[in-house]
C-alpha cells in the first residue's frame, strides 16, 4: 500500500522555557507531548486523528505541516522527507490550523489571490472562485479579514489551504464554532476532494462527525497512539452490542432467571449487553419468555465511535 504520510518514532517535548530543562540531556519525565509516533496515511485515505485535549493532535498536525519541530523521529509525505525537503512537503500540503491567525489588512480575494501567488500557481490555474464558492464567502470576497466573524474566518483558512490544489489535505478542527450549514457544505466539498483522489487527515471532535467521513481513524492520548484501524475493524473491536427487548407489559424487577445476562431495566423494558462472538440472541429471547415476560419488539444497538473513544481514552482508577 502507498502512504501519503508515513511516521516513524516521532517525539516531541516542547521546551519548557527554564534553563534546567532545556540543558538536560533528556526531556523532563511526563513532558512529552508526543511519544514514539508511529503512523501510515494511505494514499487517498479520509483519515480521522481523534483524542482528548491536550493528547497531542495539533501538535503532531504541525509537525507534519513544518510549524513546529520535532524533538526526534521522522516524516515523510509523498515521498518527501521532512529533514531534507521541507518545503516540498509544504507545496504538497494544505494545512487548516486550529488557532485563527489571519493576515488581518487582506480582503478575503486578496488571501487567497496572496497564497496562490506564494505558490507559483498561474493566474488562470487558479481555483479561486471555486474555492469561494464552496465555502460560501461570495459576499464577503471584497471584506477586510479583520471584519469578518470567527465562523468566516474559519472558512477564510479552510480556503487558503485549498488554493495551491494539494494532494494532502491537513485540517485541525475545522468545523469548531462553524454553523451547521457550513459543516455540511464543507464536508460536501471535502469530500468531492477525497473522491477526486486527496489525501485528507483531520481531527475533529465531534466523534459522529469521523464516524461519518473517515475510513481510517486513529486515537491519540497523552501523546500515544493508542488505536489505529480501518474504522469498520475499530468499530468491531469493542465486541459490544446490546439487546433492547420492549416488553407488553414494563416490569420494574428483574426476574431471577435473568440475572446470569448483563441486564437491567431500562424504562420498564429489557436491555442486555453481549458480545456477538460469544452469544447468540436467540438464548436470550427464549430466556426472556421462559420468564413469562411477553416481547413486544426486539433491536440490537452497535458500539458507536464515541463508546470506543470513552472506553479507550477512559482514565485507569488510580
Ligand atoms: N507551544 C507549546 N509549548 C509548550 N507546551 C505545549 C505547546 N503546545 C502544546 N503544548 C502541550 O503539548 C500537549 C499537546 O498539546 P496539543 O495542542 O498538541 O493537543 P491537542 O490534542 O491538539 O489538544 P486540543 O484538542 O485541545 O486541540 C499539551 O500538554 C499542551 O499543553
Ligand atoms: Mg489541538
Amino acid at each position: 500500500m502507498n502512504f501519503a504520510i508515513s511516521i516513524k518514532h516521532l517525539s516531541k517535548s516542547y521546551k519548557t522555557g527554564k534553563r534546567s530543562y532545556r540543558l538536560a540531556a533528556k526531556p523532563m519525565p511526563g513532558r512529552e507531548a508526543l511519544q514514539d509516533i508511529g503512523l501510515e496515511i494511505p494514499q487517498g485515505s479520509f483519515f480521522g486523528l481523534l483524542g482528548p485535549n491536550g493528547a497531542g493532535k495539533s501538535t503532531l498536525i504541525n509537525i507534519i505541516a513544518g510549524l513546529t519541530l520535532k524533538t526526534s523521529g521522522t516524516v515523510n509525505v509523498l515521498g518527501r522527507d521532512l529533514d531534507r525537503d521541507p518545503r516540498g512537503i509544504r507545496r504538497i500540503i494544505g494545512v487548516v490550523p486550529q488557532e485563527l491567525v489571519l493576515d488581518p489588512f487582506f480582503s478575503v480575494k486578496e488571501t487567497l489571490d496572496y497564497y496562490a501567488g506564494y505558490y507559483g500557481i498561474p493566474a488562470k490555474q487558479r481555483r479561486t472562485m471555486e474555492i469561494i464558492k464552496a465555502l460560501g464567502l461570495e459576499d464577503k470576497i471584497n471584506a477586510n479579514s479583520r471584519r469578518l466573524s470567527g465562523g468566516m474566518k474559519r472558512r477564510v483558512l479552510i480556503a487558503k489551504a485549498l488554493v495551491h490544489n494539494p494532494p494532502v489535505l491537513i485540517l485541525d478542527e475545522p468545523t469548531a464554532g462553524v454553523d451547521v450549514e457550513l459543516r455540511r457544505q464543507l464536508w460536501d466539498y471535502v469530500r468531492e476532494l477525497n473522491r477526486q483522489g486527496a489525501t485528507i487527515l483531520l481531527t475533529t471532535h465531534y466523534l459522529e462527525e469521523a464516524e461519518e467521513l473517515c475510513d481510517n481513524i486513529a486515537i491519540i492520548n497523552h501523546g500515544r497512539i493508542i488505536a489505529c484501524d480501518r474504522k469498520e475493524h475499530l468499530l468491531k473491536t469493542l465486541n459490544q452490542k446490546q439487546l433492547i427487548i420492549k416488553l407488553t407489559e414494563k416490569i420494574h424487577e428483574l426476574p431471577e432467571a435473568l440475572r446470569a445476562y448483563r441486564v437491567k431495566i431500562q424504562d420498564g423494558d429489557i436491555a442486555i449487553d453481549y458480545n456477538p462472538h460469544e452469544m447468540g440472541v436467540g438464548g436470550m429471547i427464549s430466556a426472556v419468555q421462559a420468564a413469562g415476560l411477553t416481547i413486544r419488539d426486539v433491536s440490537t444497538i452497535e458500539p458507536r465511535l464515541e463508546d470506543i473513544f470513552r472506553y479507550l481514552t477512559r482514565e485507569k482508577a488510580a
